[in-house]
């Protein structure tokens, strides 16, 4: 079975002393319920760049590793505004988010910039959670599998080995911060899709290996139902993961979709 995935993106919410007292909290909320589970599902927490520090350090052995949410293209350069790959893991960083829906649409970073970014991030040892999805557009016009299936294309030229090293996540970005969750079997329907590409992209072992998370609008009282598809192996949070309560119980709810609880 793939090793479930929580990851909670914060985007660009809470300061710095806001995020003091998030990772013992969730560690203590995770503890209560989920202790016998083990190393069976993995927790990541991407807080702002300049919080990478603090929460990397008072992540210390408990399960919970820490994301970057986005990832310069090299290792060093002249890239005013970006962040290197290398400090971000020498900061204690475990992942790097790459392709958010914010990215490609408010920020307008397209299929070139979005596989060096992961180059450069799988390069300096760094996961990366790749993440695709389609407006609402794109959905009533009957074309989401023609835009996820674009938006996976560059990763093609990636080795099976640096695939191996990404999760990749899915967002409908009419889902995203809407409150409008898509149906488990809309996430179902994609996610089937995606493993399918990455059986013809690279095996049918990557495909069986490679996690996909579902993310837009994920909450407690829907994360059990959502990760009780087959092809969801993990969840993708923003505004329920700000709570460590509220993102524990989405984990928990998670496990229990998957029969871990
Ligand atoms: P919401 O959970 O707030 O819909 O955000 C989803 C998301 O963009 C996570 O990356």
């Amino acid at each position: 079975m793939r090793q479930p995935f929580f990851a909670a993106n914060w985007k660009m919410n809470k300061s710095i002393a806001e995020s003091g007292a998030f990772i013992s909290s969730l560690v203590d909320k995770l503890g209560e319920s989920a202790s016998g589970i083990g190393s069976q599902f993995a927790v990541v927490v991407a807080p702002p760049y300049t919080h990478l520090g603090l929460l990397a350090d008072s992540v210390g052995d408990s399960r919970v590793q820490i994301s970057a949410q986005n990832c310069g293209v090299a290792k060093s350069g002249a890239f005013t505004g970006e962040i290197s790959p290398s400090v971000l893991k020498e900061l204690g960083c475990d992942w790097a988010i790459i392709g958010h829906s914010e990215r490609r649409h408010v920020f307008k970073e397209d299929e070139i910039l979005l596989v060096a970014r992961s180059k450069a991030a799988l390069t300096e040892s760094l996961g990366v959670i790749f993440c695709v999805g389609e407006t609402l557009q794109d959905r009533r016009a009957g074309n989401t599998m023609k835009v996820v299936e674009g938006q996976l294309r560059s990763l093609g030229q990636l080795s099976g080995n640096s695939l191996s090293r990404m999760v990749l996540a899915y967002e409908p970005v009419w889902a995203i911060g809407t409150g409008e969750n898509a149906t488990p079997a809309q996430a179902e329907e994609v996610h089937a899709f995606m493993r399918e590409w990455v059986g013809k992209a690279f095996s049918k072992d990557a495909a069986e290996a490679v996690r996909i998370l579902y993310g837009g609008s994920v909450k407690p009282d829907n994360a059990e139902v959502i990760m009780a598809q087959p092809d969801v192996d993990g969840l993708l949070v923003g505004g329920a993961s700000l709570e460590p309560v509220t993102f524990a119980g989405v984990v928990l709810g998670g496990l229990k979709g998957k029969k871990l609880r």
